[in-house]
């Protein structure tokens, strides 16, 4: 049996002011279609699935409400609701010892992540159905990796080792070496050798052997979760699977993703959302942008006027009482920024 698992606990501050410690990014609907991050991360996950009541979602304590809210269908028990978010590992080992209990220690779990974009859901089925195939052949922590453009510090890096076969005509490679973000020198020599792949954030395994491999590597995650439940998170530590586990594992597998992916990770996402004008701006709302060229405006109310005049690579973003204006290749610095503000709610 498959058991999706939606990773909803996030914060995503990068999206600030749209997003807020109580609304963070996966709640977010960006591209104007009225679903958000995590409606279609659901609604992509539906059809591999035999209704609500095969699809779970851990988030925190935090925001669990938005959850409920978005996916009314979803039946409350489905929902793992976090007391502390502990970044991925926790959420991780605890949902995977729920599905065990839940659907036995032969089930299939899917880790996805909440608040990517995925545009082609059949090439998106496809890949998913052949690493369900190849976790139930083997012992086996299959990632789907994506095909890197640039080198960038925000992801996890794959190197591909040998190819292990092949599952609906879909090539599938031994990982040997798993490196998360690196710094950008290291992310440089990995893109020249030709042999690395991004780190999707996507996991598909069978419960019974991440648990054990998680007893390996992580024994200090499991054994308070265990004993404990969800009262265990209090002991724990902060830490994301990627250190916890898939650097450390030797029976990780990639399959390269057949679909086209991206995490939106900041503000300049949107380019890649919405359509531009002629002069390479991007805007959702009623904005007159005069002599101003290749800045993204943004608001929450698709009526608000903004005026910009003589601006060049600017990113502008209202929201409520909140105003955003940042150069557009500082968005990165918004998390910091943010530091300075005690109370963004
Ligand atoms: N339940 C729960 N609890 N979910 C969480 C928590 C938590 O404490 N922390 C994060 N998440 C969710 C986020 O909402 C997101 O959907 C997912 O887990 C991944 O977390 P991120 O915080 O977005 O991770 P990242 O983007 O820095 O890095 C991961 O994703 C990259 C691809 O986007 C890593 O797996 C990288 O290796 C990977 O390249
Ligand atoms: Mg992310």
């Amino acid at each position: 049996k498959f058991i999706p698992v939606i990773l909803a606990g996030g914060k995503g501050e990068r999206f600030w002011p749209l997003s807020r410690r109580s609304r963070p990014k996966q709640f977010l609907c960006l591209d104007g279609s009225g679903i958000s991050l995590l409606q279609a991360t659901a609604n992509r996950l539906l059809p591999l699935v035999d209704g609500w009541d095969n699809l779970m979602v851990i988030t925190s304590a935090l925001v669990a409400e938005n959850v409920r809210q978005q996916l009314p269908l979803l039946p409350e028990k489905n929902i793992l609701v976090e007391p502390e978010g502990k970044d991925t590992a926790p959420a991780v080992a605890w949902a995977s010892l729920e599905v065990q209990r839940l659907f036995g220690d032969g089930a299939i779990a899917g880790f996805f992540p909440a608040d990517h974009w995925i545009s082609s859901p059949e090439g998106f089925i496809k890949t998913i159905l052949a690493g369900i195939e190849f976790a139930k052949s083997q012992g086996a922590i299959v990632t789907l990796g994506i095909n890197p453009n640039y080198p960038s510090t925000g992801y996890g890096y794959i190197q591909q080792g040998e190819k292990e076969g092949e599952i609906n005509a879909l090539p599938v490679y031994k990982v040997t070496r798993f490196t998360e973000k690196p710094d950008q020198e290291t992310a440089s020599k990995f893109i020249a050798t030709g042999d690395y792949s991004w780190n999707s954030g996507m996991f598909i395994f069978e419960v019974n052997f991440v648990l054990q491999e998680l007893e390996k590597f992580a024994p200090q995650i499991l054994k308070p979760l265990r004993e404990k439940g969800e009262q265990g998170y209090f002991d724990l530590e902060k830490i994301s699977i990627d250190y916890a586990l898939m650097e450390k594992t030797a029976s990780a597998y990639v399959l390269p993703a057949d679909f086209p992916w991206d995490d939106l990770g900041d503000w300049n996402a949107l380019e890649r959302l919405l359509s531009k004008t002629d002069d390479d701006n991007v805007t959702n709302t009623s904005s007159v942008n005069y002599q101003t060229k290749n800045s993204i405006i943004y608001s929450s109310e698709d009526d608000e006027i903004i005026m910009t005049i003589g601006l060049e690579d600017v990113v502008i973003v209202r929201d409520r009482n909140a105003t955003l204006v940042v150069n557009k290749n500082q968005t990165q610095d918004i998390k910091k920024a943010l530091k300075l503000l005690q109370d963004h709610n």
